[in-house]
């Protein structure tokens, strides 16, 4: 197993069973009060774009196992990049004061860039309009902890699927289950990039493009909505097109199936409202909060603890 987590492509179905079981285990040590395993480590985050789930779910999760952090929330304007140091620099640095790093980018691949230079583990939280892998962990956990079971579903992926690199990554592990069906219901100007679709033919996995989101909503156990991804697009009329396109309202809940979920990684911008919230079948708090459990089983692979310990 890799010690850097920089995309969803890099786990097989062994490696997403033993990070469940061991966010599981992590479940009851954040529920009984933390513990010690990760004392005496230090884990940066270095955020150069905004976050508030991942950045504090990480450091939730390091503090839970009496592990220290150090951080800039701010990093294109707080750290020296804004004097012109490269990424590359940067990271030789961190890693002779931390044990990992936690890192997001504007940029596709700079996860990976850093990997080359640094010494420490890095955990990808975000590299642009790339790839989002531990959030896509969190979110088969949290399919697991609601369905039951992963094999089998059936799962809509909506909204911006051109620039949310959520879906990349949560499209890349899917694929190691047996029987999922995914839906991409995305606006004309976002489709689901063509290099996704083809790792899914690689790997047989069944998938449609349909437009329709309310006959899509009727048939799946997961609808995953997500934010239209308004930095990135190339023109405010483009992100226009985009925007308001698919809103998962109550109307659109009631033709959904009685055992199925809506997911989001948030944060959400108008896309559910906030009616839809008080329906037993909004996961996406519950899905938040499984960041920080999935995120200390993380930590804890990458700084080689895999045991509970007091
Ligand atoms: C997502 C992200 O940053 O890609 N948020 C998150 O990490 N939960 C989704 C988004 O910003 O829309």
């Amino acid at each position: 197993m890799d010690r850097h987590i920089l995309g969803a492509k890099q786990f097989d179905r062994s490696g997403l069973e033993s990070i469940l079981s061991a966010a599981r285990a992590m479940e009851q040590v954040a529920r009984s009060g933390g513990s010690q395993l990760l004392a005496g480590k230090i884990m940066a985050s270095l955020f150069f774009e905004p976050s508030t789930r991942t950045r504090f779910s990480f450091e939730s999760a390091m503090t839970r196992l009496g592990g220290q952090v150090i951080s800039t929330e701010n990093a294109s304007q707080f750290s020296s990049a804004i004097k012109g140091e490269t990424l590359e620099d940067t990271i030789r640095v961190i890693s002779s004061y931390a044990d990992v790093i936690v890192m997001r980018h504007y940029e596709i691949g700079a996860a990976a860039r850093a990997a080359h230079v640094s010494t420490v583990p890095i955990l990808n939280a975000g590299d642009g309009a790339g790839e989002h892998p531990t959030q896509a962990l969190l979110d088969l956990y949290t399919i697991e902890k609601e369905l039951g079971s992963i094999d089998g579903i059936s799962i809509a992926m909506v909204g911006d699927l051109t620039y949310g690199r959520t879906v990349h990554s949560l499209a890349y592990v899917l694929a190691n289950f047996r029987d999922v069906t995914i839906w991409f219901t995305a606006p004309e100007n976002t489709p689901i990039p063509q290099t996704v679709k083809e790792y899914l033919d690689e790997k047989g996995v069944r998938y449609y493009e349909e437009s329709d989101l309310r006959q899509v909503a009727e048939r799946v156990d997961v609808l995953y909505q997500t934010r239209v991804q308004k930095e990135r697009f190339p023109s405010q009329e483009e992100y226009e097109k985009a925007a308001g396109r698919y809103i998962v309202d109550k109307e659109l809940m009631d033709r959904m199936k009685r055992t199925s979920i809506v997911m989001h990684p948030l944060p959400r911008a108008g896309e559910i409202t906030p009616e839809c919230d008080a329906d037993p079948r909004a996961a996406y708090f519950r899905q938040a909060e499984n960041g920080v459990y999935v995120r200390m089983a993380l930590l804890a692979q990458a700084l080689g603890e895999n045991q509970a310990k007091e």
